[in-house]
């Protein structure tokens, strides 16, 4: 899947070091996807792997999956630090400094409110030369519409179909 392996090579050779924030980890796929790239480094110990899935909350709609999955799916394949928070995006962001991160994976809440929540929380915890990417990108949708909305003019990079995820370099 082209977007499992966007987010691998990007861990895998980011030129920012820090922190790689996965929202809405759900089973832990595509923090797994991250960890890994990031782990084959040899400068892995700067990277901190931040998981953020609200499990067993109103706003989660992971049903099938518990806190010990997700854990025992991280412990197999990731070797970085990690951080698993069972909060919602907004009750994670003000836990981190700003420009932390070297890898930003938005792929929570879809609502477009809740994207855009999302775009204007962790954007400002990128580092220069960090990655934000969005998952579920449709120009038309709600993914599309916050991007444009939060970036402007600003270009973003698609991966080619049919996966649909856009991001931007900081
Ligand atoms: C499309 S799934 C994510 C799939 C996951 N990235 C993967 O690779 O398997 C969206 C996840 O976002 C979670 N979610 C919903 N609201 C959230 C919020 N406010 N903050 C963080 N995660 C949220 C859902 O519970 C769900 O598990």
């Amino acid at each position: 899947m082209p977007e499992r392996e966007f987010l691998y090579s990007t861990a895998l050779e980011s030129p920012a070091q820090g922190l790689l924030v996965d929202i809405g980890s759900h089973a832990g796929l595509s923090a797994c996807c991250m960890g890994m790239g990031a782990s084959r480094r040899s400068d892995l110990l700067e990277f901190t792997l931040v998981c953020i899935e609200p499990l067993g909350t109103p706003e989660s709609t992971a049903h099938d999956v518990t806190h010990e999955m997700l854990l025992d799916n991280l412990q197999e394949y990731v070797k970085v630090h990690t951080h698993v928070h069972i909060e919602t995006s907004a009750e994670v962001a003000p836990q981190y400094p700003e420009e932390s991160a070297a890898l930003v994976f938005v792929d929570g809440d879809h609502n477009y409110d809740m994207v855009l929540q999302d775009l204007q929380l962790w954007w400002a915890k990128l580092k220069i030369g960090g990655t934000l990417a969005c998952h579920d990108y449709d120009p038309t949708g709600t993914v599309g519409k916050a991007l444009r909305d939060f970036f402007g003019d600003r270009e973003l990079t698609l991966l080619p179909s049919p996966c649909a995820l856009a991001y931007v370099v900081k």
